[in-house]
């Protein structure tokens, strides 16, 4: 596996794969690996002869009283476990590089951004579509893979491919949970045993939409009251419990085909969120 250090490398491998006419998969990362990372490079390397996976601590998605400073790194555990994976080249650059003094261009969606993780997180969305573009001009990818457990950025990052028409096919990955039900994050690492079971809550509020869509329920604010009355007697603070379409991300009152139950709570100093697409098979 080859490591690539700044973007004028990474570009000049990519135009070499080009040339030579692979097909590029990308798999966007923060580090700090998990088996949900791992599975997105399966799914990348299913799909193209060479995969590379970007491995940056992106500053600028970080709110001023976020974990930037604290965001869980360990560079040579993921470069084996990157590395046993098959991928083809793990570009990790120094934010400087990225973001020289100079640089003020910034890569906006409007709307998508403004609701669920967008009204806690100002500026955060802007900072990851800023990011992921610099990524596709840099690495020029037929594909990329991104996790569904960040069901609005997936839905942002799809809505810029489409308005810039840009030619990368964006490949969402179904969410990888742990035995007992909790998905998989980077985050996770921070909980407390008693705050890992607190944050539970989030599986189980999944579990209970789940049943009472099968048994026939379509009013939304009906489960929603269920749902946040369940995370409420769990330890954790809410921060959104929504029921809104799968692509516009509007509350839906009605539930149906492509209504997603999305989630945000905060357990201890710890924010996790969690979705699940109601009315697909799982
Ligand atoms: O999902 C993430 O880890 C990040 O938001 C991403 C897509 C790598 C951009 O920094």
């Amino acid at each position: 596996m080859e490591i690539i250090r700044t973007p004028a490398e990474m570009t000049a491998w990519a135009n070499r794969a080009l040339a030579a006419r692979e097909t590029i998969a990308l798999v966007p990362t923060m580090g700090s690996f998990h088996e949900g990372h791992l599975r997105l490079m399966r799914k990348a390397r299913e799909r193209a002869g060479r995969t590379v996976v970007s491995l940056f601590v992106n500053p600028i998605q970080f709110g001023a009283s976020e974990d930037l400073g604290r965001y869980p790194r360990d560079f040579p555990r993921d470069c084996q476990l990157a590395e046993a994976e098959g991928v083809d080249v793990l570009f990790a650059p120094e934010a400087q590089t990225m973001y020289p003094p100079e640089a003020s261009t910034r890569v906006i969606v409007s709307g998508l951004t403004d609701v669920l993780c967008g009204r806690s997180r100002p500026g955060h969305f802007a900072g990851v579509t800023t990011v992921v573009a610099k990524l596709f001009h840099l690495i020029k990818p037929h594909f990329a893979v991104f996790g569904e457990k960040d069901f609005q950025q997936l839905a942002v990052i799809r809505r810029m491919v489409a308005d810039l028409n840009w030619d990368v096919e964006i490949i969402g990955h179904p969410i990888v949970r742990e035995v007992d039900g909790l998905a998989m994050s980077s985050r996770n690492i921070y909980l407390s045993v008693p705050e890992r079971q607190a944050a539970l809550c989030l599986f189980k509020a999944i579990g209970q939409a789940r049943k009472r869509v099968r048994a026939g329920l379509v009013e939304a604010t009906l489960l929603l009251r269920e749902i946040e009355e369940l995370l409420q007697q769990a330890a954790v603070t809410v921060e959104y419990a929504s029921l809104v379409d799968q692509t516009t991300l509007q509350p839906q009152a009605v539930l149906g085909k492509g209504t997603v139950l999305a989630l945000a709570v905060k357990v201890g100093a710890t924010r996790l969120i969690d979705n699940d697409n109601l009315f697909e098979e799982g």
